[in-house]
């Protein structure tokens, strides 16, 4: 499986961290897409104190735990619409863009998209695939709430980073998991198991 992992630079950089773990680990994703924005890196390095710099996907697999040399993650340029994300005729399963900024968010419901992002995210609703938006902001002023109403219906899943806690998180990565845990499971990416609710009573 191959998709798209866009970051942007709302609060929650360890939902994008978590996920692309994850997907590394899954053995199930043969190519990650990544495009960060350009205020992703800042709030990488005020939230979790890592330094990524655009294009460098030596620092971004040493992040998620992979060899530095690992061809998983494949590194876009923000401004490089012609990256294979910005067409419909390259095949991926779809892209999930976490966390979701609210200028992001509008950029794509507007359809009038400037960067890689915009258009991927673009490209990925007009193909029929799997869109997942996690959106971070609090909160949410009616143009948001607009703006995810109009992706909703425009086919996109929209996924608050509004984890659950009925698992009992013990730890911020257990509780990060949660979220992320279900947005792999909107892409049938396996993962461990644990979050899942198993039911309660007769
Ligand atoms: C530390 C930090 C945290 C931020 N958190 C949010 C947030 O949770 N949600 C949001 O919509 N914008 C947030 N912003 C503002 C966005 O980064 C800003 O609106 C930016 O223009 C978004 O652009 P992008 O979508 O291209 O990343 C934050 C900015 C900083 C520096």
């Amino acid at each position: 499986m191959e998709l798209t992992v866009a970051v942007t630079g709302a609060s929650g950089t360890i939902y994008a961290h978590r996920t692309l773990l994850h997907m590394a680990a899954s053995g199930a994703v043969e190519r990650i897409n990544l495009i960060m924005s350009g205020t992703a890196p800042v709030v990488a390095r005020v939230e979790m104190g890592v330094k990524i710099e655009e294009g460098d996907a030596a620092a971004v697999n040493e992040w998620v735990g992979l060899p530095r040399d690992s061809k998983l993650i494949r590194f876009h340029r923000l401004s490089n619409l012609a990256a294979t994300p910005a067409s419909g005729s390259h095949p991926q399963a779809g892209m999930a863009v976490v966390p979701c900024s609210m200028g992001t968010l509008g950029a794509i419901a507007s359809g009038a998209g400037t960067n890689l992002i915009h258009r991927a995210a673009d490209v990925t609703l007009k193909e029929g695939r799997r869109l997942v938006i996690v959106p971070r902001e609090t909160p949410y002023n009616a143009i948001h709430l607009e703006n995810m109403l109009r992706l909703s219906r425009a086919g996109a899943r929209i996924m608050p980073a509004s984890p659950g806690f009925y698992h009992r998180p013990q730890s911020i990565e257990q509780l990060v998991d949660h979220l992320v845990f279900r947005l792999l499971d909107q892409f049938g990416i396996p993962h461990p198991t644990g979050s899942q609710w198993k039911g309660e009573g007769p």
